[in-house]
């Protein structure tokens, strides 16, 4: 089967690529096989394709068949790689506008603190059959914590003792508030493996179980990833893409292109642009270093930031993620009077211009003095994306070694945690320096 993804740029020759990066590359792929690499603890992504236990799997379909027996309404609990992931993929596979019946409304919470949120979703909850995944690796992430205080406290209300079969907890195998109150409780559980952080835990029960509730082929999402693994394998540069990605991010780096934005025309890859964000910007952003992760959404951030991609600082690159094989379309019809000038589209379909105003808008943006790059996969389908998801996770680890960062700590993200503790005089909290 050929690769089905292809990446495609113009800015430096691939020998250049290689000549630049290919003895490193190979020096960090060798070791990350080896497991010497920083932060070598966490790589049990790089194979979990070829390994998630086939128990462990159908463990998974059996809790979601049951949660979707049992409810119509699924609240996801979570935050950061938590839940990121499974909203991605819900998004990008899900109707517009009419939702599969079949399937229950699937809804995320505890990625944000707001009142009104949180009043706004027990009323939604308000006499429908729910059931709710709360999913923190660490057990003791403050955002979910509180919004399953919350829903905990609903579910008993509404269920009582029943309410544990409503609920699923993923989290540590041993550690943390939520093992210990799943294990209480008796809540149904899964574990978020030690060797696999929140942003690469997507095709783990951490996505796995959501997407499975709401209807998404998580064996073909397994697919691709497992194809991934094994398209991706090679040392070497020239037949390695998602290396060649990382080479490229480094070399547009050092040539002072510190931001990259992710650029689609599908609408509904809105929150994939979101995990891809954080799997880049926690992975990199660290010891003053690091490649600033944005993204767009076109054709309607032409009118908005297309301004400053064409003409603002020259700091900028794009990654164009292209999918090519659309599975619907609509005509441009022709119209008698033809009073709004379009009658010279009539024959084509939005798709098409869709795709020619993608070159139109490459080609600015190239001429303006950005680098540009191109993602192409087939469809946008569980295949395809499971697939891109092993692509940027494991251009992600190379990108962030290739720049000497361990990919898989997150130091950064504890500094307002500290301060919300003092200010919010969390009993036991100490302040650094104290
Ligand atoms: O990638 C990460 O490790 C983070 O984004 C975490 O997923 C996030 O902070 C949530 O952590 P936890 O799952 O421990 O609640």
């Amino acid at each position: 089967m050929t690769n089905p993804l292809t990446l495609n740029q113009s800015h430096i020759s691939t020998s250049k690529l290689e000549e630049l990066f290919g003895a490193r590359v190979k020096t960090i792929h060798q070791e990350m096989n080896k497991g010497t690499t920083e932060g070598a603890d966490y790589l049990g992504w790089k194979d979990l394709p070829n390994e998630v236990p086939s128990n462990e799997l159908a463990e998974v379909l059996n809790v979601a068949k049951k949660l979707r027996e049992k409810a119509e309404l699924v609240v996801v609990i979570g935050i950061g790689g938590s839940y990121l992931g499974a909203r991605a993929i819900q998004d990008a596979l899900s109707p517009y506008f009419e939702k599969n019946s079949d399937n229950p409304e699937v809804i995320f919470a505890g990625q944000n603190l707001s009142g009104a949120y949180m009043k706004q979703l027990v009323s939604y909850m308000g006499s429908k059959e729910v059931a709710v995944i709360v999913i923190s690796k660490s057990g003791t992430t403050t955002e979910p914590a509180i919004a399953f205080r919350i829903l905990l406290e609903f579910m008993e209300n509404r269920y009582g003792s029943s309410a544990s079969e409503r609920i699923v907890a993923i989290t540590d195998k041993s550690q943390g508030a939520l093992r210990e109150l799943a294990v209480r409780s008796g809540f149904a559980t899964f574990v978020v493996p030690d060797d696999i952080g929140g942003r690469y835990s997507v095709l783990t029960p951490v996505g796995l179980l959501p997407l499975a509730v709401a209807g998404v082929d998580i064996e073909q999402l397994l697919a691709g990833a497992k194809a991934a693994v094994h398209d991706l394998s090679s040392e070497d540069i020239s037949s390695n893409t998602a290396y060649q990605y990382a080479a490229l991010r480094n070399h547009l780096l050092s040539e002072g292109y510190n931001v990259e934005i992710l650029a689609s025309f599908s609408p509904n890859l809105a929150t994939f642009h979101e995990w891809w964000k954080q799997l880049f910007g926690e992975s990199e952003g660290k010891d003053g270093k690091g490649i600033f992760p944005a993204a767009v959404a076109y054709p309607t951030d032409l009118h908005s930031l297309g301004q400053y991609v064409q003409d603002g600082q020259r700091i900028l690159f794009e990654t164009f993620i292209h999918f090519t094989e659309a599975a619907e379309d609509n005509a441009i019809p022709t119209s008698a009077d033809n009073l709004d000038g379009l009658n010279y589209l009539a024959d084509k379909t939005l798709n098409e211009i869709n795709e020619v105003m993608m070159h139109g808008a490459m080609e600015a943006h190239i001429e303006g003095g950005v680098p540009v790059l191109r993602i192409d996969v087939a469809k946008q389908d569980e295949y395809n994306l499971g697939y891109l998801i092993y692509f940027f996770e494991l251009s992600c680890a190379m990108s962030a070694y290739l720049q000497g960062l361990n990919p898989f700590d997150q130091p950064g993200v504890e500094d307002y945690k500290n301060i919300t503790f003092r200010l919010l005089e969390k009993p036991g909290h100490v302040t650094a320096g104290q």
